[in-house]
């Protein structure tokens, strides 16, 4: 299944090396041209040779060893890789990278690769909840480094919380669909909304909301990178479009509807990432409306609701939508997601630090119809539209 895919397994000094075993032994099971670099705290947990026997390729744990069989330039495995992942990652190399050191192999390995990086982190709950370990996370999030959520339970120190290493299955489960994503949306046509509405008071005023257009734009972005032919019917948002989309731009909620509905039938996925006023005003005035009172009052009206719309005539096409909220997330979403007969929908509290409006993370819950949910680490925004389209096509398949 991993044939002609090169995945280096970066394993760092914690209980948890012995699980990276695991992890090389299930992906070298999948064909995959596994490579493994050990920190030097890492051979004190695990002996070089049980990955050599296990990947069948040189252990790399020194930077200035000698030459062996292979070409070795410090950066070698690091353009060579599909995929870098660091299995136990500990609270140091999230550090060293976030910090831009580079001391040793793997670190070194990790700020040169052209491939995606997924950190899986494995420590002391304490650690892990650590205010610099979670603002390195975030930073590294940022710049589309990929991170799993450490599992709680019953940890090596005896005490019990958030750190433990996931299971390696799981691990190679994610591996999998990182390395399997490259045009698996071939031949999908997907509609994608973005950014917010603008819903004229007059002339020179209109009522809108903080959507920067950067999660829908991202989800266009995915899309296009996996294959698929994109339209992306977009509020007005100071960023540029990914080249290869078809750009409608739009500016109000009831010009969004009209575009969205009249091109719907072709598509076989439309994600809805707008944040579409719920009212524009009962009448524009024509002429700016001038200071009089003290007060002065706007009469709203309903918007068509999109998503709702389209939920009744969509058919077998997958519907996902998104839900911002303040409060009640879950409840919030849940209840939107029936309303309007939607396939998934993605919750993100808008409030949390690292998501939302106008920052390049977010941090989200993927709620499908009968309920299943996957609840999303901290992460760039391309890589929450990388899970959602993962998602899409699980949804597809069945
Ligand atoms: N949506 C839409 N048309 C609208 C309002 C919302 O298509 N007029 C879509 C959004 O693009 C999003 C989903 O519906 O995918 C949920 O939007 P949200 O604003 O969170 O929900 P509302 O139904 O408007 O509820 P509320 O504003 O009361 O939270």
């Amino acid at each position: 299944m991993l044939k002609g895919k090169t995945v280096v397994v970066g394993v760092c000094g914690g209980i948890a090396a012995y699980k990276a075993v695991e992890v090389v032994s299930r992906l070298k099971k999948l064909n995959a041209d596994v490579h493994v670099i050990m920190t030097k705290n890492a051979e004190k947990f695990v002996a070089p040779l049980t990955f050599r026997s296990i990947c069948h390729n040189p252990v790399i744990t020194d930077m200035f060893e000698e030459p062996k069989i292979w070409d070795i330039q410090h950066i070698s495995l690091a353009q060579k890789a599909d995929l870098v992942v660091v299995a136990p990652a500990t609270a140091n190399i999230i550090g060293k990278v976030a910090g831009g050191i580079a001391d040793d192999m793997l670190s070194t390995t990790i700020m040169a690769a052209h491939s995606p990086v997924l950190f899986v982190p494995a420590m002391n709950d304490k650690m892990y909840e650590n205010p610099i370990v979670q603002e390195n996370i975030q930073k590294l999030a940022l710049h589309g480094y990929l991170f799993m959520e450490p599992d709680t339970g019953l940890m090596a120190c005896g005490t019990s919380g958030k750190g433990r290493f996931p299971s390696p299955e799981r691990v190679v489960d994610y591996v999998k669909e990182i390395l399997m994503r490259d045009a698996d949306y071939e031949g999908l046509k997907i509609l994608v909304t973005a950014g917010p509405t603008r819903e004229p008071i007059d002339p020179v005023r209109y009522i809108s909301n903080h959507s920067s257009g950067k999660m829908g734009y991202a989800v266009a972005k995915a899309a296009l990178e996996r294959g698929a032919c994109v339209k992306l019917v977009t509020g007005p948002v100071n960023i540029a479009p990914p080249s290869g989309a078809e750009v409608v731009r739009v500016s109000s909620a009831v010009d969004m509807y009209n575009e969205v509905m009249k091109s719907y039938e072709s598509f076989d996925v439309i994600v809805m990432v707008a944040a579409v006023a719920d009212y524009r005003c009962a009448s524009v005035s024509e002429k700016k409306i001038k200071k009089s009172g003290e007060t002065l009052t706007i009469e709203l009206v309903k918007n068509p609701d999109i998503a709702a719309e389209l939920g009744k005539v969509k058919g077998d096409r997958i519907l996902v939508g998104f839900s911002a909220e303040t409060d009640n997330l879950l409840g919030n979403a849940v209840s939107k997601l029936a309303l309007k007969n939607m396939d998934m929908i993605v919750a993100n509290d808008v409030t949390m630090e690292g998501a939302g409006f106008g920052v390049d993370t977010n941090i989200v819950k993927l709620i499908k119809r009968g309920g299943s949910r996957i609840d999303l680490p901290v992460m760039s925004k391309e890589n929450v539209a990388h899970k959602i389209l993962d998602e899409v096509l699980s949804i597809r398949k069945r």
